[in-house]
Formats: C-alpha cells, sequence, structure tokens
C-alpha cells in the first residue's frame, strides 16, 4: 500500500461528546475509526462493547476497524460482522485455533487481522500470513491509550514487510500505541501502512489540523 492511513483510536475520544468526536473523524483526512474492544480478561481493563459500537457505527463513514483484546473472540465474530466491522482483528495470543478463526472472520465478510503483543514475534505469523489483511502491531502493551511507544517496534515491521514479501502476501501493517509525530515517519519508512493514533488525536488542541500533519509526515 503506497498511501500511508491514519485510524484515530475513539477509546480517547470524549465519550459525553461522542457523535461530536465521529463528525470530527468524518470530516478530517482520518481514513479508518480504530475501536477498542477490552475484555478485562485479556487486558487489565474493560472499555467499551456492543451498544457503544451501535453508536459509533450509526454516525461513523469511514472504515470500522474493530481490535478486539478479549479471550475467545470466535463467540462474537458474528455480532461484530451484524454491527458493522469491515476489519475484525483478533490477538495472536487469544486464539488457540488462528487459521480456523480467520477464516471464520472472512466467512462473514470481513477483512480479518491478526494483533500481536509487543513480547510476541513476528516471525510466528508466517505459516498464516497469506491468510491475514492485516497485521496490528502493537508498540504498547494492549489495554490503555496513553502509553509511550516501545522502540523495537520499528525492527518488527521491518522484518514483517520481508516475511510478508518473502510469501507474496498483500497483508498490510498497522500500529498501535504510542504513535506520535515524532515516531511516524520513522514507522512509515520501516514499513508501516496505518498508524492508529488515541491520545495523540484526541488530546490535541485542533484534532483535524493534528491528523491531518499526522498524515503528511506519515506519507512525506
Ligand atoms: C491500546 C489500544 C490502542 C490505544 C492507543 O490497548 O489498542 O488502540 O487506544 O492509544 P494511544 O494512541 O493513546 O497510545
Ligand atoms: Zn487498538
Amino acid at each position: 500500500m503506497s498511501k500511508k492511513l491514519i485510524a484515530p483510536s475513539v477509546l480517547a475520544a470524549d465519550f459525553g461528546n461522542l457523535q461530536r468526536d465521529i463528525e470530527m473523524v468524518n470530516n478530517s483526512e482520518a481514513d479508518w475509526f480504530h475501536i477498542d474492544i477490552m475484555d478485562g480478561v485479556f487486558v487489565p481493563n474493560i472499555s467499551y462493547g456492543m451498544p457503544v459500537l451501535k453508536a459509533i457505527t450509526k454516525h461513523a463513514k469511514k472504515t470500522i476497524d474493530v481490535h478486539l483484546m478479549i479471550v475467545d473472540p470466535d463467540r462474537y465474530i458474528k455480532e461484530f460482522a451484524q454491527l458493522g466491522a469491515d476489519i475484525l482483528t483478533v490477538h495472536y495470543e487469544a486464539c488457540t485455533h488462528l487459521h480456523r478463526t480467520l477464516q471464520a472472520i472472512k466467512a462473514e465478510g470481513m477483512k480479518a487481522g491478526v494483533a500481536i503483543n509487543p513480547h510476541t514475534s513476528v516471525d510466528l505469523l508466517k505459516d498464516v500470513i497469506k491468510d491475514i489483511d492485516v497485521v496490528l502491531v502493537m508498540s504498547v502493551n494492549p489495554g490503555f491509550g496513553g502509553q509511550s511507544f516501545i522502540e523495537n517496534t520499528f525492527s518488527k515491521v521491518q522484518r514483517l514487510k520481508e516475511i510478508i514479501a518473502m510469501n507474496n502476501a498483500t497483508t498490510i501493517i498497522e500500529i498501535d500505541g504510542g504513535v506520535t509525530d515524532k515516531n511516524a515517519a520513522e514507522l512509515a519508512k520501516a514499513g508501516a501502512d496505518v498508524l492508529v493514533a488515541g491520545s495523540f488525536v484526541f488530546k490535541a488542541e485542533d484534532q483535524p489540523q493534528t491528523i491531518k500533519n499526522l498524515k503528511q509526515i506519515a506519507n512525506s
């Protein structure tokens, strides 16, 4: 993918003004809505669930990118498809039969994503890389917004890019956690296609301009 995409993470939005923040993303240069679903078991935090996602998809006019930080995600694949997810990402660490899970996601008409925690080697994805539409490389430990970026991510992205090329796969690479204007250029250079940004976007004074800048940096 040549043009780099920006995916604001709704986790950092103001939930009291959710519709306003969704419209801000609609009217910005952002490409995707990144939606973090946390169950308090796979990660030590609970975010929001189906009713909130339903409210988001009612107003959102861009790709809905759902990141499931939950155990046994197979239980909810159908439901997320019905709620309007375009991309459904499960964690490598949460799936015993990852290949089967990926097929189940695609059978519901969604793109299939696999997220990997900072300690998980990208080499573990080799045998399924052709079945993965998006690899979500976690650049923080999942569970919370606003954490600092783990530097080792750059080399992981480079290695993942090699694995994708070696296998003639069309998989794209998305980075999640601690993304700012300080690391966006280097991430893009290493091979990232999509940058998720929560706090950096929603804590900014001028949010649409921050999205625009990030996109420019990633595409420079
Ligand atoms: C963390 C989530 C991220 C988070 C990113 O578990 O998966 O998507 O919202 O937030 P920032 O950009 O603030 O690190
Ligand atoms: Zn996420």
